[in-house]
C-alpha cells in the first residue's frame, strides 16, 4: 500500500540553497547539496582544519568528525564502518579496489563485466587482461536495451570469480534485481561487484540485505560533497591486498585501501547528508525511535513515490512523441525505474537540445555519459549519444511541465 503521506517538496527545496529559477534536470551528473552539508565543510574548516590524529582540542575533534561520517555513512546502508572506503571517486575507489585484488586472480580465470554500465565498473576490470585473465561480456539487448539475467547465466562457468554490473543504469534509469543476480553469481561461486551510483540517490541501500560483495556509490550525486564511498564485505577487504604505504597493515581497514587518506574537511561533511536525511524524517514521521537506516527508508519511501509522479508525468509526454525513441523502460514504476530519462530525436543530433533548453533556464544534457558502450551498442554514437533529462525529490511537476513545454517546442 502506498504510504499515505507525501513529500513535502517545498520544505525539502528549502534546504537546498543552489536551488534557484532554472528547472534543473541534470541530476544524475551531480545534485545540489542541503545546507546541512555546506555548514559541516565551514565548520570543519573554521573549527578543525589541522591534522587528526593528535592530543590537541581541534585535532581530537577533526579525529571525531571524519569518524562520525564513516560510521553515519555506513549504517546509512547498513555496512559496519570498517567496510566503507572514502575515495575522491567511484572511478578511483574501483580502479584502487581492483589492484588490491590482483594477486586473487591467475591466467584463465574469468570475469564479466556489463557493456550498459557507466565505464568506472568496467574499463578496471577489463585491464586485468594483463594478468591472462579472461573478460566476458554481459550484453545489453540492442532492442529493448535491458540486461537479460539469462545472458548472464549463459557467461557464468566454474572460472568465474567476479561479476560487475551496475543497479541502476544511468542512461536509461532501469532498476535490477540485485538480490537475484548476486544470489545467481554467487550460486556459480563468483562475488558481485555492483555499481550503485545512479540508483543511491533514488532508492535506499541495503548492502547486507542485497549480500553484495562490493558497492560503489558516489555522494556528490547523493546530495553530498565529491567523494565516493566503495563497500567491500569485512573478510573480502581484508583478504584484499593493501594499496597504501607499506607500514598500513593488512588488517588496518579500511586505511589499507585508502592511499593518501581521505579528503578531511569532505569526509567530515558526508555527515550533512545524514543530517538533511533526518530532519526530512522529523519533518514527515511521528516515531523518533526508529534507527538510522530505517528512518533513510522511509524517507526514501517518500522520495520514491515523489519522484514517480514526476516520472509518469515525463513518460506521458514522450509518448506522445513519434519522433522520439525513449531507452529502456517506457515506465514510471517506482520499482522498475529511477527517474533518469535519456531519449534520441529521429533525424537530430543530440547535442542540440541542451544549449536551446539552457537559453530557456532549463537544464539538461546529452552524450554518452561515460556509458560509451552502451550508447556504441545502442547505435546511438552517430547522433552523439542521447539526450539525458534526470529528475530527484527537490524536483517539482511544475519544473517537469516547464521541460515538457520546451522540449515540445523544440521537438
Ligand atoms: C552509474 C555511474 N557510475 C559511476 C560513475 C562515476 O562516478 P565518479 O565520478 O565518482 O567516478 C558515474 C558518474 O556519472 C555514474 O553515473
Amino acid at each position: 500500500m502506498r504510504n499515505p503521506i507525501t513529500l513535502d517538496v517545498e520544505f525539502v527545496r528549502h534546504h537546498f540553497p543552489g536551488l534557484n529559477d532554472w528547472a534543473f534536470f541534470e541530476n544524475a551528473g551531480g545534485t545540489f547539496v542541503p545546507r546541512s552539508v555546506i555548514d559541516r565543510i565551514l565548520r570543519y574548516m573554521t573549527e578543525t582544519q589541522v591534522q587528526p590524529g593528535g592530543d590537541y582540542t581541534a585535532s581530537i575533534l577533526a579525529t571525531e568528525r571524519i569518524a562520525e561520517s564513516q560510521r553515519l555513512m555506513a549504517e546509512m546502508i547498513n555496512a559496519a564502518p570498517e567496510e566503507i572506503v572514502i575515495g575522491p571517486s567511484s572511478t578511483m575507489n574501483v580502479y584502487v579496489l581492483s589492484h588490491a585484488l590482483r594477486p586473487w586472480f591467475k591466467p584463465g580465470d574469468e570475469l564479466v563485466v556489463t557493456n550498459l554500465d557507466h565505464e568506472t565498473n568496467i574499463g578496471a576490470w577489463r585491464r586485468l587482461t594483463e594478468l591472462g585473465v579472461v573478460i566476458k561480456e554481459w550484453q545489453l539487448d540492442a532492442g529493448t536495451a535491458e540486461l537479460e539475467v539469462e545472458r548472464l547465466a549463459a557467461l557464468l562457468t566454474e572460472r568465474t570469480q567476479l561479476v560487475c554490473f551496475t543497479s541502476c543504469s544511468n542512461i536509461t534509469g532501469a532498476i535490477h534485481d540485485v538480490r537475484a543476480i548476486t544470489r545467481l553469481v554467487h550460486d556459480a561461486g563468483a562475488l558481485a561487484c555492483v555499481d550503485a551510483v545512479a540508483y543511491a540517490p533514488h532508492r535506499p541501500l541495503d548492502v547486507r540485505a542485497l549480500d553484495v560483495d562490493f558497492c560503489i556509490f558516489s555522494t556528490y550525486k547523493l546530495y553530498g560533497p565529491h567523494l565516493a564511498i566503495l563497500y567491500g564485505k569485512r573478510e573480502h577487504l581484508l583478504e584484499a591486498h593493501g594499496q597504501n604505504h607499506f607500514f598500513i597493515g593488512e588488517r588496518d581497514i579500511p586505511l589499507k585501501l585508502n592511499p593518501g587518506g581521505v579528503n578531511h574537511e569532505l569526509t567530515a561533511a558526508l555527515a550533512g547528508i545524514t543530517d538533511y536525511f533526518d530532519t526530512i524524517y522529523g519533518h514527515h514521521f511521528p516515531d523518533k525511535s526508529a534507527e538510522r537506516h530505517q528512518r533513510v527508508v522511509d524517507v526514501f519511501e517518500l522520495i520514491a513515490n515523489h519522484e514517480e509522479v514526476l516520472a509518469a508525468r515525463f513518460v506521458d509526454f514522450l509518448n506522445t512523441k513519434s519522433n522520439v525513441r525513449l531507452i529502456g523502460r517506457a515506465t514510471a514504476d517506482k520499482a522498475r525505474r529511477a527517474p533518469i530519462f535519456s531519449f534520441a530525436v529521429a533525424g537530430r543530433d543530440s547535442g542540440e537540445l541542451p544549449g536551446r533548453l539552457a537559453k530557456q533556464r532549463v537544464a539538461i544534457r546529452s552524450g554518452h555519459f561515460y556509458a560509451a558502450r552502451c550508447i556504441e551498442a545502442l547505435d546511438l554514437a552517430s547522433q552523439n549519444g542521447v539526450v539525458r533529462a534526470s529528475m530527484v525529490h527537490y524536483n517539482t511537476l511544475g519544473e517537469v511541465d516547464r521541460l515538457i513545454a520546451r522540449l515540445d517546442e523544440a521537438l
